[in-house]
Order: structure tokens, then sequence, then C-alpha cells
């Protein structure tokens, strides 16, 4: 069924719904994530293919997610022989890497610019997050959405606001920069990248102020909570399973040696951490409902009758357990992924973590590269134990939902150096 709504109709399920979450978080579906199927989307996913996400510009910007990660385990090397939660460090750690990609830190370090904290700003994604994945009765029962039963819209407005001042501030100073240095003007940040793309009289769509709050709201958003959840679940099913940390361990000992990090190029030769990282996807793909998908014209997929404007949810976190196509499904089995080449791109319709077809994620290179080397070298600087007398066995699996799905119990860890201390 996943096949036909994604393939073989996926033109016709190309769309989004107009719910109210794109509606007042996304400026009237300014974003590419809640945009209809369309000129607009199209326009944005080429930009992000072409411009924003080429491999050449994601190399330009890897000495961000170098010293991020630095900051990251140096920041956590203190804490050695003490209980941490991952979460309260991972989310801060991408929402870091990804803002300064997207528009440098200035805005939230101490920087005569800053106008946000970091914390509040991972705070409104958190929002985000939650009110994307609500089920609000108005979207579904239109009559009763004048009252706002739940108060999401109410809630969903005044988050709007909050990102729509953050965001225009961004946005102007960007611009006030550009204005300065008109002549050795060179593009630094996706935002500047924007910029010079929104100027171009060839545009077929118009980039609208609008349309960039949207085009940057995704790339904030797509890059901040999807990675942080990913390694949280990864570090959950490893220290269930100490023996599988112990392999890992090993072939870093064996691939990298104990003298260095771990390099973005260094990963063709972590094929069992490779593993490890895509057995999480099949447990715990991000999205377990994909975002809502919405049929453009009448179809019939498997004998059903769809008619047009049908809203459409596909259940990767299903296919990825149903013993139909896994053996062991419940089991976490990192081996099952070793010398095969099991798709996550979208081709292999048991396991879903990037979506499939049209709407697939199109951030796929820079969200592995960030999860990889994160949980390469968080792995290979650290032996990690549960803090206190918490047993393997009892840590707990059940999930939050939202548009994303974290651990619902994040779990206490105690992590003690395993390098050399001059590399921390
Ligand atoms: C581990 C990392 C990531 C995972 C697991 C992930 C997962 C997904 C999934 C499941 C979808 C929905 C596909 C569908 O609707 O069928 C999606 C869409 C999207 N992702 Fe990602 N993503 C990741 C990283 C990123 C990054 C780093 C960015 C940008 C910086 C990004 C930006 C987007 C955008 C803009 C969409 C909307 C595409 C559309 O509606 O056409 N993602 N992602």
């Amino acid at each position: 069924m996943a096949k036909e709504i994604l393939k073989t109709h996926d033109t016709i399920f190309a769309s989004r719904p107009e719910l109210a979450a794109g509606k007042y978080t996304s400026y009237y579906y300014s974003d590419m994530t809640w945009a209809p199927y369309g000129a607009y989307w199209r326009q944005a996913r080429k930009i992000y293919l072409t411009e924003i996400f080429s491999p050449k510009r994601l190399d330009s910007f890897e000495y961000i997610r170098v010293e991020e990660g630095q900051t990251l385990i140096s920041g956590l090397f203190p804490l050695s022989g003490k209980p941490v939660l991952l979460k309260d460090h991972l989310p801060r750690f991408t929402l870091r890497t990804i803002s300064r990609l997207v528009m440098s830190d200035k805005y939230y370090s101490s920087h005569a610019s800053s106008i946000i904290t970091l914390e509040t700003l991972q705070q409104m994604l958190d929002e985000w997050f939650i009110l994307g994945g609500v089920i609000n009765i108005g979207d579904w029962i239109p009559w009763l959405s004048w009252f706002d039963l739940q108060g999401y819209v109410k809630q969903m407005k005044t988050l709007g606001k909050n990102f729509k001042e953050f965001f225009k501030y961004v946005i102007e100073d960007h611009k006030a920069i550009k204005t300065q240095i008109e002549e050795d003007y060179v593009p630094k940040d996706m935002v500047d990248t924007l910029l010079h793309l929104a100027d171009d009289p060839n545009l077929e769509v118009k980039l609208t102020s609008d349309r960039l709050m949207g085009l940057m709201h995704d790339l904030i958003s797509g890059g901040t909570d999807t990675s942080a959840a990913t390694i949280e679940w990864a570090f959950q099913e490893l220290l269930r399973r100490p023996n599988i940390m112990d392999k890992a361990h090993q072939e870093l000992d064996r691939a990298i040696g104990k003298e260095r990090w771990v390099e973005e190029e260094d990963f063709s030769k972590l094929p069992y951490i490779d593993a490890i990282i895509k057995e999480t996807f099949r447990l715990h793909p991000l999205c377990a409902l994909l975002p809502p998908h919405y049929s453009i014209e009448d179809c019939n997929v498997a004998g059903y009758d769809i008619p047009k404007g049908t809203i459409v949810y596909v259940n990767a976190w299903s296919l990825g357990r149903n013993p139909k196509y896994w053996d062991r499904a419940e089991e976490f089995i990192p081996e099952r992924f070793i010398e095969n080449n099991i798709d996550i791109k979208g081709q292999n319709f048991a396991l879903l973590p990037f979506g499939s077809g049209r709407r697939r994620c199109p951030g796929y290179n820079l969200g592995m590269k960030v999860v990889r080397t994160t949980m390469a070298n968080l792995l290979h600087g650290f032996n990690w134990k549960l803090a206190g007398d918490m047993r393997p066995e009892d840590i707990s699996m059940e999930e939050i939902y939202g548009l994303t799905t974290h651990p619902k119990k994040p779990i206490s860890v105690i992590m003690e150096p395993r390098l050399p201390f001059h590399l921390y």
C-alpha cells in the first residue's frame, strides 16, 4: 500500500492538506514541508537540492560541523563519571550546528546582534514539532474550527508570530550587511544564499518574505530534532545491549585507532556503526507517521477508490516492525544490515525513515553526515554505562509522539573517556 501511494501514484499524493499547523506556524504554507504540490514547492525543492544541499556547499560547511562536534565532546568531557541526560546536550548541539549553517550564531550568542537565547529557540522548535503532530479537531470537523476547542490554534498563532519576528530580524540584518559590502559580497550562510536567489528576476515563483521565512524554518526545524532524536534512540538501544556497543568500539579501534577523532570521510570504514544507525531508523523512524500526504485527483489504490482531497498517513513505524518483511522484527539486530545494501532513501517500502517519492526528505545528505559522525565520535570518545542501579532491561522504549517521535523516559548515563585526554 505504501508503495502504491508513494511510488505508483506519487504525483497524485504529493500534496499536503491545508491543516491549521501549516497555516499558522508556517506562514500560510510558505515553507516546503507544508506547501501544496505545485510550482512553488517544485522550485523550493530545486533550490534545496542544487543550491543549499549541493555536495560542494555541504563540504564548504564541514568545518562548522567539526567545530560544533568538538564543542559537544569537550562539553561532555568534564561531566565524565557524573549522570548525564543526552537530551540535555544533543538537541542543543544540532540546533547550534544547523543554525550556524543557516544564519550564523550571532543571533543567540553574546554578540551585539543577539536577540534570542538558544534555549528559547529550542523551546519554540519543540513546540512547533508538537503542534505539527497534534490532532486538531477543527482540521477534521471544519465547522468546529472556529471554537478552537483544544486551544491549539491560539498556541499556533502565538508561535507563528514569535518565529516571524525572529526570522524577520535575521533577514533584515543579512540584507543590511549585503548592502554595506555590495561589491565584495560573498554569501556566507544559507540565508545569504536564499537572499541572493530572491534577487533573481528569472525565478518562476517570487521568493516573498513569507517564503524566505518558510524556507529558513524548514532548514532549522528539519536539521535539529531529527538528528538529535535519532542519536538518542540509538544510545537507548545500545545501552540495552552492551555487546553491540563493544563491537562498535572494536570497529572504531581497528579502523580509526585511539589517537584521533572520526572524520566525515572515514565513514566507509565503519560498516557496523552504519548498520547500527540503519537499525535505529528501522525501529525508531523519526516520523512514525510520515507527514500527511494529500490526493489532488481521484484514483484507485489497491482496488479502493480514493477521491480527490483524501488525507493519507503512511505508518513508517509499523512497516519497520512488520514480521512479513523483517525477521525477529522487534529485536535490535544491526547485523541484518551488514553486507547487503538495504536502501534507506525511499526505494525499500519496508523502511522509510526519510519518506519516499517526490516528498522524500531533501536534507538526507546533511542529516546523515551529522548523525554518522556524531554517533561515531560519541562512541569513540566514551565508554558508556547506565547511571545508578538501572539495569539494561529496565530501559523504557516508550515514545512521545508529535511530528517526530522521542523517548518518553530518557535515560541517565555515565560516560568515561576512552581516548588520550589531550584529544578532548
Ligand atoms: C536524520 C535526519 C533526518 C530524518 C530522519 C528526516 C526525515 C524526514 C521525513 C520522514 C520527511 C517526510 C517525507 C514525506 O513527507 O514523505 C522529511 C521531510 C523533510 N525534511 Fe527531513 N529528515 C532528516 C534531516 C533533515 C535535514 C537535515 C533537513 C534540512 C536541514 C530536512 C528537511 C526536510 C524538509 C524541508 C522536508 C519536507 C519535504 C517536503 O515536504 O517536500 N530534513 N524528512
